[in-house]
């Protein structure tokens, strides 16, 4: 019988022949002839987001400590954009790694169907409250993209729900028409699943799956000179549609685009009007990252639905959260059991995850934290003002703990040799960071040092006069 015992001392019994997978001769060779990290990794690893036939060695980091990632050579970097903005507290903060460990020594992990645990429901009855709007049940899952994935399921499943059992009710009681249709931003990123992706942007990002993709109403954020037109479309197409997800206040992966809360609730006020359902996709601007815990909360309208993911676990997990109102939940009971949402992972809920997410609220509600984000947001507005000197810098912005601007290179977009170039620079300064295209932006951990902003502001500077950024 196969054994997954530890010893008395808590060390793995020794493999017994036959049970550990055959690795093959040449794995095995390079681990002997200790060849490097990146080495090792060019031959086994197919990393994200990532061109292999041009790939520059990707940096051995062997330590984390608040901003600071360290690689085996003892070099240290700033990471100033958060690890892909999960990280809100710092790298392996002791407060969390110790929950980790708790939670980890005492239950690791149970399927979540049949089953609860403490840390699943203490996590959704802190952050229920926490949240802008009516939400009253959490669905959990893996990380933003699927955060997305539940919510839109949730949307389409309620109206279906909704439909027949008006019809259950006999010929001709069906009171709502079917609402098949989605809406969503021109510039939108909601993430790398096909539901995620249809609703997202067509880009390069999408571009070899585009056919695959349902069809969604795109329309462009509001502005002073489109409102009108938005609100007209939606009148005139609003009970074909479903839901309307959005990225409240700022697009993120589409280029730290920000866009006006007034204008945003003017559109919602509309769509909510013709009862569709919002879809609040907060798995970015989460967790204090625009200056407020929620970006929503620089909303008069609330969301039907909000996900959450990122910061959620403070950057040190994969949890993914799907909120939901009374009124949604509610659509699915039934004697019917086919208004079941059919939706689930293995890791659902996982304890440890939901463990860390209760320690990084722990830190996030600290007032000092709270303090630590308006200073960063502050110290964001003067770099404005300094980075307004320079003709190379176009849209310079700021929300809360991110700043970002275009340099105006004459080449705009994901594909551009800039990005790839300002990330070497940076890192020979003992920085990272990882522009989109031409935009450049920050958005640090809120452990960050005064120094440590200090020197990323140095090197935006350094880079902007050297014309370094042009090169
Ligand atoms: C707003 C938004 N939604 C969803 C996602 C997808 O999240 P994940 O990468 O965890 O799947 C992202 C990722 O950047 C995002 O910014």
């Amino acid at each position: 019988m196969r054994s997954n015992r530890c010893t008395a001392a808590g060390r793995p019994p020794a493999p017994i022949n036959g049970n550990i997978p055959p690795q093959s001769g040449a794995i095995r060779n390079f681990v002997r002839m200790k060849i490097s990290l990146t080495e090792r990794d060019a031959k086994v690893i197919w990393h994200p987001y990532t061109q292999h036939k041009d790939i520059l060695p990707p940096i051995p980091v062997v330590k984390g400590k608040g901003t600071l990632l360290f690689d085996d050579k003892g070099q240290s970097y700033i990471d100033a954009i958060s690890s892909w903005w999960v990280n809100i507290h710092g790298h392996s903060h002791p407060y969390i790694a110790e929950k980790i460990y708790k939670q980890a020594s005492e239950l690791e992990h149970v399927i979540f169907t049949g089953f609860t645990h403490e840390p699943a429901v203490e996590l959704a009855e802190r952050l229920l409250p926490l949240l802008p709007g009516d939400f009253s049940r959490v669905f959990y899952s893996d990380n933003g993209s699927t955060a997305v994935e539940v919510a839109i399921k949730m949307a389409i499943q309620y109206w279906g729900n909704k439909g027949s059992a008006a019809e259950s009710n006999g010929p001709g009681a069906r009171t709502s028409p079917a609402r098949t249709k989605i809406l969503a931003f021109r510039h939108s990123y909601h993430g790398d699943t096909f539901g995620a992706m249809s609703v997202s942007e067509r880009s390069v990002f999408t571009a070899p799956f585009n056919d695959y993709l349902f069809e969604v109403i795109f329309i462009d954020t509001p502005t002073r000179e489109n409102r009108y037109e938005l609100l007209s479309l939606v009148r005139k197409q609003g009970s074909d549609i479903a839901c309307f997800i959005y990225e409240p206040l700022l697009q993120a992966a589409g280029g730290m685009r920000i866009y006006e809360a007034q204008l945003l609730d003017e559109l919602l006020a509309e769509v909510a009007g013709q009862g569709i359902l919002c879809i609040a996709d907060e798995v970015l601007t989460g967790f204090g990252r625009t200056g407020r815990l929620f970006a929503g909360e620089y909303l008069r309208h609330k969301a039907d639905i909000i996900c959450l993911s990122k910061g959620l676990t403070g950057g040190t997990m994969a949890l993914g959260v799907t909120a939901a109102t009374e009124r949604l939940f509610e659509a699915f009971l039934s004697d019917d059991k086919r208004k079941t949402l059919f939706h689930g992972h293995s890791f659902t809920a996982n304890p440890i995850a939901c463990a860390a997410s209760l320690a990084s609220l722990d830190l996030l509600l600290e007032e000092n934290n709270l303090r630590s984000i308006r200073h960063i947001a502050h110290r964001h507005e003067a770099f404005l003002e300094i980075l307004a000197l320079y003709p190379i810098v176009k849209n310079a912005r700021a929300i809360g703990t991110i700043l970002a601007f275009e340099l105006n290179t004459g080449h705009d977009g994901y594909i551009n040799a800039i990005g790839p170039a300002i990330t070497k620079e940076a890192l020979a300064h003992g920085i990272y960071l990882r522009p989109l295209g031409n935009t450049v932006y920050i958005m640090p951990p809120y452990c960050i040092t005064e120094k440590e902003m200090d020197q990323v502001y140095d090197f935006l500077v350094h880079c902007l006069r050297s014309g370094g950024l042009t090169s």
